[in-house]
């Protein structure tokens, strides 16, 4: 069968799931869901299955060569202009749904800084309604976000700029960022998929979580909260930080594996 003949091919390439990865190639062509591929999946040319094995072998991440990925509820367009978005990014989304609910009000206004693939800001619009508006540095990554918006019908207002330089005008109830924070030393021992293939301006921390504290109490209403997701194991040193500029009410969030990946705190 195709699929275990991908999977050789990719497990050769050093692909860790090379198995999963093979039957996600294979159900995308086929255009059947994986979890019925053996049963869907009769006939798949294999002609168009090739060039994908191609691609992931040359460990290109597997949502640019699908194209597309999931994202909590939805399903968003995927390629190099900007990163894939993390199962650790949609527990960021649940904590933010959760603030979202917990204020009794009936519109929210939220700023997502760096959006990407538009990932945070469509899920709050989709999930809670949120009047949300998201930023980003890059224009490529804010013309894949568009389009991505268009596609889903989904209205987020998007904004192009440097979140060092300010952020768009306030107030907001919630700012919510995965900045980038991989350091520049630690760029070589990354995986080949992040490393060679995803945006450096969406990886590498060049003082954007450092300026996002500071830039985000200019714009968050009194009482409106920062919600910041962190390399692991730098939650501790972000959670003195916005003690030390004076947010309340500072806490440290886990993702689904126990590790602290996220830090919020409120405007005073
Ligand atoms: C880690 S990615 C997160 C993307 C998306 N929010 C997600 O979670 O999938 C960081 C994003 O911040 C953007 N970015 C990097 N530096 C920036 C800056 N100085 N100002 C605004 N956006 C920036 C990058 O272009 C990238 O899209």
């Amino acid at each position: 069968m195709i699929v275990a003949r991908a999977a050789a091919v990719l497990a050769e390439h050093g692909v860790d799931t090379a198995r999963t990865d093979a039957e996600w190639i294979v159900a995308h062509v086929a255009g059947v869901a994986r979890s019925n591929l053996a049963t869907d999946c009769c006939k798949v040319d294999e002609a168009d299955v090739w060039p994908l094995v191609l691609r992931r072998a040359n460990r290109e991440p597997l949502a640019y060569v699908l194209g597309e990925w999931g994202f909590r509820r939805l399903i968003l367009r995927c390629d190099a202009r900007a990163l894939v978005p993390r199962p650790e990014t949609e527990q960021v989304v649940e904590r933010a749904v959760e603030l979202c609910n917990s204020l009794l009000q009936s519109s929210v206004r939220a700023l997502d800084v760096g959006t990407g693939t538009g990932a945070i800001a469509l899920a709050l619009a989709d999930e809670v309604g949120a009047d949300v508006v998201a930023m980003d540095a890059s224009e490529d990554a804010l013309a894949l976000a568009r389009e991505n918006a268009a596609r889903l019908g989904l209205d987020v207002r998007f904004v192009g700029g440097d979140l060092r330089d300010g952020l768009p005008p306030g107030p907001f109830d919630l700012v919510v960022s995965n900045p980038p924070y991989v350091l520049p030393g630690e760029l070589d021992a990354l995986e080949p998929e992040v490393r060679d293939w995803e945006p450096r301006e969406a990886l590498v921390d060049e003082g954007q979580t450092e300026a996002l504290v500071a830039r985000a109490l200019e714009v968050l209403r009194p009482g409106g909260v920062l919600l910041v997701e962190v390399h692991e194991g730098r939650a501790a040193e972000l959670a003195a930080t916005l003690q030390a500029v004076g947010y309340e009410g500072v806490r440290i969030g886990q993702d689904l594996a126990g590790r602290e990946r996220m830090v919020e705190g409120r405007r005073a």
